[in-house]
C-alpha cells in the first residue's frame, strides 16, 4: 500500500505538479474528513514499509448508509466532503470492496480512479493485484519452514492460507512452496480423493506430505477452520499422523517483495497519469504486462477466481500435484 501511495503521490507532484492529499483510514477518512496534505518529502522513505502510512478499515458506505449525523447519508456526507476540499479526483486503493465503492462514488459524480490492492490477486480486470506477490512470498517462507518437522517427524502438514473466495494464494504458494495437495475454492475435492493420494505418497516411501487449503473451500463451517477440518478429515479415513497450521496475518506483514514494489509503482505512476488526463471513472490495471485501464462498472461487483483451464493448474498436475478432485461415485 505505501509503495503504492508513493508511486501515485511522487508522480502527481514531481511530474503532474499537482497536489496530493491522503485520507486516513480509508472511506472513513472521507466520512470524518480526516485528510492530511502528502508532500513530496512525506512520500519518501516508505517504500519498504510494510503497511500504509495513512491507516485503512473496513468501512463501506453504500452498505450501511445509516445516517452518520442525523440528516445526511455516508456516500453524501463523502461527497461534500470531496466538494468542501475542492478535489479533482479521488484515488481509490484496494480490493474488491474497495473497487465496488468507487465505483459507486463515481456515479455520484465524483471524479474517480481505482487502483488493485489486495493480497487475494481476485481484482477482476487486472492479472495482477500489488500485495499477492509479497504474501506469496510470506506463505512460502512459511511452508519452506514446514517442510522441516514435516520430514523429521513424517507428517502431514495441513497449511491454511487466506485468499477469502479465491484460489490464488494457495494455489501460487501451494506450487511454489512445493505442495503435494492443493485444495483451492474453484475446484470441488473430496475427502476420499486426497486421501488416496497421501496413502499412496506414504505407500511409495515418501516420508510426509504438504497439503495447502485455501481458507475460501467448501467444508462443514461447523467444524472449525478449513485446515483443522481436512487435517482430521485425512487422520480419520487415511490414518495418518497430521498437523494443521492457520497462517493468518503473517501471510498480509512485512516488508512488500521487489515484485510488489515495482507493480505498485508502474500503476500509481500510470493513474496520476490518469488523472492528469481526466480518465475517471477507471481502475489502473496491468494486463499482459501492459499498464491500461478498466471502467470501474466493468470490475464491480465481479471476482477473478481460478480459472478451470489455467496451464498452471495442468503443470502442476502433470508433475503430480493432487487438487483434490471429487472422484464420481465415492461416498466420501
Ligand atoms: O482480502 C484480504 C484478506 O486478507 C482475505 O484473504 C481474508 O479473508 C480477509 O482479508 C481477512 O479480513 P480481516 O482483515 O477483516 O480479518
Amino acid at each position: 500500500m505505501n509503495a503504492a501511495i508513493r508511486g501515485v503521490g511522487k508522480a502527481a507532484i514531481i511530474k503532474y505538479g499537482m497536489k496530493v492529499f491522503g485520507f486516513r483510514s480509508g472511506f472513513s477518512g472521507l466520512i470524518q474528513d480526516d485528510c492530511v496534505e502528502l508532500t513530496e518529502s512525506d512520500l519518501s522513505g516508505i517504500l519498504t514499509l510494510g503497511g500504509t502510512i495513512l491507516g485503512t478499515s473496513r468501512e463501506k458506505p453504500f452498505k450501511d448508509e445509516r445516517v452518520y449525523d442525523l440528516v445526511k447519508s455516508k456516500p453524501e456526507i463523502i461527497a461534500e466532503t470531496y466538494a468542501r476540499r475542492n478535489l479533482d479526483c479521488l484515488v481509490c486503493i484496494g480490493g474488491n470492496g474497495t473497487q465496488k465503492t468507487a465505483n459507486r462514488l463515481s456515479k455520484l459524480g465524483l471524479n474517480i480512479i481505482g487502483m488493485p490492492k489486495t493480497i487475494d490477486n481476485d481484482v477482476w480486470g487486472t492479472d495482477i493485484s500489488f500485495g499477492f506477490d509479497s504474501a506469496i512470498n510470506n506463505i512460502c517462507d512459511a511452508l519452506d519452514k514446514i517442510h522441516t518437522t514435516a520430514n523429521s517427524h513424517r507428517r502431514i502438514m495441513v497449511v491454511e492460507t487466506m485468499g477469502h473466495h479465491a484460489g490464488w494464494l494457495a494455489l501460487h504458494s501451494g506450487i511454489a512452496g512445493g505442495g503435494d495437495v492443493i485444495l483451492i475454492p474453484e475446484i470441488p475435492y473430496s475427502i476420499s480423493a486426497v486421501c488416496s493420494t497421501l496413502a499412496e505418497r506414504a505407500r511409495s516411501g515418501k516420508p510426509y506430505s504438504i497439503v495447502v487449503v485455501a481458507e475460501g473451500i467448501d467444508y462443514p463451517r461447523e467444524s472449525g477452520t478449513a485446515a483443522g477440518y481436512i487435517s482430521r478429515s485425512i487422520s480419520k479415513f487415511a490414518d495418518l499422523e497430521t498437523r494443521e497450521t492457520i497462517l493468518g496475518y503473517i501471510q498480509r506483514g512485512g516488508s512488500p517483495s521487489p515484485a510488489d514494489r515495482i507493480i505498485a509503482t508502474r500503476l500509481g505512476a500510470y493513474a496520476a497519469d490518469l488523472a492528469s488526463r481526466g480518465v475517471f471513472g477507471t481502475m489502473a490495471a496491468i494486463v499482459n504486462n501492459e499498464l491500461t485501464q478498466i471502467p470501474l462498472s466493468e470490475v464491480s461487483g465481479k471476482v477473478k477466481s481460478v480459472p478451470l483451464n489455467l496451464p498452471l493448474l495442468a503443470h502442476a498436475r502433470s508433475i503430480g500435484t493432487s487438487f483434490g478432485d471429487c472422484m464420481p461415485g465415492n461416498g466420501i
